[in-house]
C-alpha cells in the first residue's frame, strides 16, 4: 500500500489539476510500502507525479524479486534544508531499524563515516576520501550541490546500528526538476558491511605493519649510525696508534683529510665518494703497525735492507684492513696499498703505473707528501709553503697524476687556509 492513506480515502485523487478518475497505484504497489513522501499528494507537476510514481512502482517491483539491491527515492529542495524520502526499500527499513518517515533522520543522526573512492588513471590508483560526522554535518550542503553537479552520488556510508557498525554502498542518480523545484535522487544501497570490515581489518593490518616497519627502519638506522660511529672511533685509534710510533701526529692526519677532500670534487668525486675519502685517508700508514721500532724510529738514515722493510708498511696495511664489507674499509685497504705508487711506475710496492693507481691513492699521495714537505720533524725543517707548492708542480707527471697536481694548484688557496688554520704539531 505504497498510496498514502489520504490517497486511498480520496478515490478521485487531484494529480495538480488533473482529476483522476482511477486509482493510480497498482496493486503491488499498494500492497509493498506505505506512502510517506511529500511529491504524489503536493502540489506537483501531472509529470513529475507521472514519473516519480513509475519510478516507485519499477522499484516495488524490484524489491519483490528479493535481490540485494536496497532502492530508495529521496527528494530535497534545491534551495536546502531536509531530505525526505519519496521511496525506502522495506530492507534498508530493517538494516536501520526504523520506518519508512523515520529513515532520512535515521541516516542522518546515525551516520559515522562517508567514503569516497575516486579512480586516478595516471598513475593508475584509487583515492579514498573519508569524512567523518563532523565534517559531513558541516559539508553536508556542499555535497549535495556536488551530487547535483556531477549528477550522481557514489559513496559508502557508515552507521551506527544500536552499537554496531553498518556499512551501505550508496549509487544514485540525480535529477533536477527546475519547474517543480525538486531534486530527486534514484538511488541503490547495497549492504558492504562485511567488505568494508575486511577492508578495515586490512587498513589496521598494514598500519601495524607500515608501524613495526618504522620503528625497525629507525631501529637500524639508529644501530648503523652506532656500528659506523664505533668503527670510526676504533679505526681512529688504530690510525693514531701507527701515526705516533712513526712520529706523524693527529694534526698531519687531519690536515691530510682536509686537503684529500678539497681535491676530491675537483678530481671528480661525488660528495658521498669524499666524505668516505676523508675517513679513509688517515689509515695509509696503519701498516706501520707491524714494523719494528728500532726502524721506524731510527736516527739517521736507513739501510737498504731497512727501506726494504719500510716498504712493506703498504701490504701490512692492506692485510689489516682487507675483507672489510664496508666501502670505508674497501678504499682504506686500497690506499694503503698504493699511496706509495707514482705516475712513472717508480713507487713501490707493485710498481703500478698512472690510472692503474687508483684515484683515491693518487690524490693521497700529493697532499701527504705536500704535508710532509711543510712540516718539521726531527730530522728536518718545514719548507715554506710555496716551495712545496713548486716541489708539487716539479714532480707532476712524475710521482703525480697530472690531472691531481693541476686540482691543487687551482684549490691552492683552499690548501692554504686548511694549512694555515689547522695546527701543526
Ligand atoms: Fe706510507
Ligand atoms: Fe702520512
Amino acid at each position: 500500500m505504497l498510496c498514502c492513506n489520504a490517497f486511498e480515502d480520496t478515490p478521485h485523487f487531484c494529480l495538480n489539476r488533473v482529476v483522476m478518475t482511477t486509482n493510480p497505484f497498482p496493486p503491488l504497489f499498494e500492497n509493498r510500502a506505505k506512502y510517506t513522501g511529500k511529491i504524489l499528494t503536493g502540489p506537483y507537476s501531472p509529470s513529475l507525479k507521472k514519473k516519480l510514481f513509475a519510478s516507485i512502482s519499477h522499484f516495488a517491483a524490484l524489491e519483490k524479486a528479493r535481490t540485494p539491491i536496497i532502492p530508495y527515492i529521496a527528494a530535497w529542495l534545491p534551495d536546502g534544508g531536509h531530505i525526505w524520502y519519496e521511496y525506502a526499500g522495506a530492507r534498508l527499513q530493517e538494516l536501520l531499524g526504523f520506518h519508512t518517515t523515520e529513515v532520512a533522520s535515521a541516516l542522518r543522526d546515525n551516520i559515522l563515516t562517508r567514503c569516497l573512492y575516486r579512480i586516478q588513471r595516471n598513475p593508475p590508483a584509487i583515492d579514498k576520501i573519508v569524512r567523518d560526522k563532523a565534517q559531513i554535518e558541516r559539508l553536508r550542503e556542499a555535497i549535495r550541490r556536488m551530487a547535483e553537479r556531477g549528477g550522481g552520488v557514489d559513496a559508502v556510508y557508515k552507521f551506527d546500528v544500536n552499537g554496531s557498525p553498518l556499512w551501505l554502498k550508496d549509487l544514485a542518480r540525480i535529477e533536477i526538476h527546475g519547474r517543480d523545484r525538486i531534486v530527486l535522487s534514484y538511488g541503490t544501497m547495497i549492504d558492504v558491511t562485511k567488505e568494508m570490515q575486511l577492508e578495515e581489518t586490512l587498513v589496521e593490518v598494514k598500519g601495524e605493519l607500515e608501524f613495526h616497519k618504522e620503528n625497525l627502519e629507525s631501529l637500524v638506522e639508529e644501530r648503523t649510525r652506532e656500528l659506523k660511529k664505533s668503527q670510526l672511533d676504533v679505526l681512529a685509534r688504530l690510525t693514531q696508534a701507527a701515526a705516533f710510533r712513526d712520529g706523524d701526529t693527529g694534526a698531519h692526519l687531519k690536515r691530510l683529510s682536509l686537503y684529500c677532500t678539497v681535491l676530491g670534487p675537483s678530481c671528480g668525486l661525488s660528495r658521498n665518494a669524499n666524505d668516505v675519502l676523508f675517513h679513509a685517508v688517515p689509515m695509509h700508514d696503519v701498516g706501520k703497525l707491524g714494523i719494528a721500532d728500532s726502524i721506524l724510529q731510527k736516527q739517521g738514515p736507513l739501510s737498504t735492507d731497512e727501506f726494504e722493510i719500510i716498504k712493506t708498511h703498504c701490504q701490512l696495511g692492506s692485510d689489516l684492513l682487507s675483507e672489510g664489507k664496508s666501502n670505508l674499509l674497501q678504499v682504506a685497504q686500497a690506499i694503503a696499498l698504493t699511496h706509495h705508487e707514482r705516475w712513472d711506475g717508480s713507487g713501490y710496492p707493485q710498481g703500478l703505473v698512472s690510472r692503474q693507481i687508483p684515484l683515491a691513492s693518487r690524490i693521497t699521495s700529493v697532499c701527504d707528501v705536500f704535508d710532509a714537505l711543510t712540516s718539521e720533524r726531527p730530522y728536518k725543517k718545514a719548507w715554506h709553503f710555496e716551495d712545496a707548492v713548486d716541489e708539487i708542480r716539479r714532480l707532476r707527471e712524475k710521482h703525480f697524476d697530472p690531472t691531481v697536481v693541476d686540482a691543487f694548484v687551482k684549490n691552492i688557496p683552499r690548501i692554504k687556509k686548511v694549512y694555515l688554520e689547522t695546527p701543526q704539531g
